[in-house]
């Protein structure tokens, strides 16, 4: 196992009618900016909740935050912060509103051109805001992570950044608020829940067996469940499961001391900046692809995986491999999600503007070993058309 810092700030409270709890979780004095998506959590209740439990404190509200959230809406957030003397941000939402508020905390904090932020990947981040999120979509791990990630729709540019400075203080995860979401974003919850997991495991070993055991779990989890809460969407325990399962998928404790791989993430990063696809749908289009163009550099991870995650335990080694990932595809169609770059409107003609990005983007040595180049990410997507 690698050395390794393991340091997680945020106070997760989890539950039912958590929300309840907020008043003990914000200074009374604060100023807080209430911040929100594109009107559900209004139409689901959740913001009469939120606005109950805030109390007399002196709140505005912004709301319009957009699924893979906009730089120029984060921007007029942070004029309202400089206007109205905001001390405390409140993210109500998925992992666009969480996200999009890292982004508006830290840029309230900046003096230089907030762009910044983003082409150092978070590294002139000195200060940010205090902020606490109330989550309602399981899926990014934004609510316990210092990681955010924002696309300039001008520049046809979406990049992450992170920083230390960046963990949200608290984050309450209440699993009933998650019955409101329609299907096709509980598949997104699980299906991007699941590529997290798999990029901090499906590398090389080292010995991590803690790590690995963990990641497995969280994998069969994600498995067995995901399907369940598509047939029986007002089961509290299976999305309880399901939100604590996507948390621990990325707040840091599995990928401690374990090689990562987030080319899957990058290269889906990059379609989405292209056609605005759901982010989890651009992973599990390059996911399987991906698999099976690195099986070689990959081999121990994958019969591993075959056997701890999907029981495959008979045949020769490529005999296992090619279950494993069939599986794989299989599970992102049980889920109702496509796997082809076809069938999300893209073709051989968009993969070059895909690579030409990545490489505008400097994301010239992907994967574990820094060896996936623009020319394997082209052969990757080619295997995914
Ligand atoms: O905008 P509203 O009206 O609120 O509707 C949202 C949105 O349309 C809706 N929704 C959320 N909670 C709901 C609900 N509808 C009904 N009931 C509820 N309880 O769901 C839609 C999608 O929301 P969004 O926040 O965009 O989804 P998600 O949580 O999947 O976040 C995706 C974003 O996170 C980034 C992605 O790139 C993408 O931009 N990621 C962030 C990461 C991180 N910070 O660590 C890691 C991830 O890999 C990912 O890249
Ligand atoms: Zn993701």
């Amino acid at each position: 196992m690698n050395n390794f810092d393991l340091h997680n700030p945020t106070r997760i409270l989890f539950g039912k009618g958590r929300i309840a709890d907020l008043g003990t979780q914000i200074p009374s004095d604060a100023k807080v900016l209430l911040l929100y998506g594109g009107g559900s959590a209004e139409r689901t209740g959740v913001l009469a909740q939120v606005r109950t439990a805030l109390g007399d404190r002196s709140v505005v509200e912004f709301g319009g935050i957009e699924p893979n959230p906009r730089y120029a809406t984060a921007l007029k957030a942070v004029d309202l912060i400089a206007a109205n003397g905001s001390t405390y941000l409140l993210a109500v939402g998925g992992g666009s509103v969480i996200d999009a508020t890292k982004f508006i905390a830290a840029a309230a904090k900046y003096a230089g051109d907030p762009w910044d932020i983003l082409t150092s990947h978070g590294g002139v981040v000195a200060a940010a805001l205090p902020f606490g999120t109330v989550l309602t979509l399981p899926a990014t791990g934004s609510e316990m992570n210092p990681a955010s990630v924002i696309t300039h729709a001008e520049k046809g540019a979406k990049l992450p950044f992170m920083s230390r400075h960046c963990y949200p203080v608290f984050s309450i995860l209440d699993p009933e608020l998650t019955f409101t979401l329609p299907p096709r974003q509980i598949a997104n919850g699980v299906a991007d829940a699941f590529v997290h997991v798999i990029e901090q495991y499906l590398t090389y070993p080292v010995s991590a067996a803690v790590q690995d055991g963990f990641a497995e779990s969280l994998l069969r989890t994600l498995i067995d469940l995901g399907p369940k809460a598509l047939e029986t969407p007002l089961d509290y325990d299976i999305r309880a499961n399901l939100m604590w399962t996507a948390t621990l998928a990325l707040n840091g404790l599995i990928g401690a001391g374990v090689p990562q791989d987030w080319a899957s993430h990058m290269i889906g990063h990059e379609i989405t900046a292209l056609n605005d696809t759901d982010h989890a749908r651009t992973l599990a289009v390059v996911l399987p692809a991906l698999m099976q163009d690195q099986r070689g550099p990959k081999r121990a991870k994958l019969l591993q995986y075959a056997a701890n995650v999907w029981n495959i335990r008979e045949g020769d080694d490529e005999a296992r491999i090619d279950g494993a990932i069939t599986a794989t595809r299989d599970f992102f169609h049980k889920l109702g999600i496509q796997t082809r770059l076809g069938e999300y409107d893209l073709g051989a003609a968009d993969i070059d503007r895909i690579v030409g990005a990545l490489q505008d983007h400097g994301l010239t040595a992907l994967g574990e070993t820094k060896a996936i180049t623009p020319d394997t990410a082209r052969r990757i997507l080619q295997a995914a058309l």
